[in-house]
């Protein structure tokens, strides 16, 4: 199965992906993730990212196209869910030339929310720099406060998760990532999921779509 997520910063990209990689054994592939690993490595591709992940810009077409067609080669038979890419139609076309007619995505779930509630979720989010496992001080908190459930590491806050840059990045989704909607309207199955419900029952909508998709 091939999956893509769409959705606004904050939507609950990340959250609903570990859900649904544990469920269907798919590879989670999120370009912040690998990104983020970059640029905790050092790397020349973390090094030209980093201005404009600070920035809540969108990284250049090219740099980001490379980086994905990489990890999606290494995806296992199961299939893989797309988690921040493709965000632009550029790489949407891109992804699509990749993968060619017998690979195409079989499904696109487009969580869906206000602006308004995306500002409390980022600023109230914690995230694992080992795992990636993603936490809210409110809504989705650690067993130990500060603490990782999973290996214990100390839980950190995003540099990209203030309240300036956050407007920013809301600012980019709907000018640059937001058309992509309607392109998979018109080339795939597109699932849209009201994404400002509590995460269990966001889980359960997803659940629903996919399970009609493995039918
Ligand atoms: P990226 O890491 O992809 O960030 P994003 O798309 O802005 O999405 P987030 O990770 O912030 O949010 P999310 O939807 O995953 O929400 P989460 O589950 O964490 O990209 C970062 C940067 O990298 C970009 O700005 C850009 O510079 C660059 N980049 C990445 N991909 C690129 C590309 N393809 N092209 C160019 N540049 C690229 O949830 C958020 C919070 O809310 C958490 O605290 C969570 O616990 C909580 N929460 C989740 N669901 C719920 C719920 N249902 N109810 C209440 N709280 C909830």
């Amino acid at each position: 199965m091939k999956i893509v997520l769409l959705g606004a910063p904050g939507a609950g990209k990340g959250t609903q992906c570990k859900n649904i990689v544990d469920e269907y054994g798919l590879m989670h592939l999120s370009s912040g993730d690998i990104l983020r690993r970059n640029r905790a490595d050092g790397t020349e591709l973390g090094k030209k990212a980093q201005s404009y992940m600070d920035a809540g810009d969108l990284v250049p077409d090219g740099i980001i196209i490379e980086m994905m067609s990489e990890a999606i080669k290494k995806a296992p038979p199961e299939g893989f869910i797309l988690d921040g890419f493709p965000r632009t139609v550029n790489q949407a076309v891109a992804l699509d030339g990749s993968l060619g007619e017998d690979g195409a995505i079989d499904a696109v779930l487009n969580l869906e929310i206000d602006d308004s509630v995306v500002e409390a979720r980022m600023t109230g989010r914690r995230s694992c720099p080992q795992c990636g496992a993603v936490y809210h001080i409110e809504n989705l908190k650690p067993k130990v406060e500060g603490l990782c459930d999973h290996d214990g590491a100390k839980l950190v806050q995003r540099p990209d998760d203030t309240p300036e840059v956050v407007l920013n990045r809301l600012d980019t989704y709907h000018r640059q990532t937001e058309p992509l909607v309607d392109y998979y309207r018109k080339n795939s199955t597109v699932f849209d999921i009201k994404a400002d419900r509590n995460p269990d029952e966001v889980k359960a909508y997803v659940s629903k779509e996919l399970q009609t998709l493995v039918k």
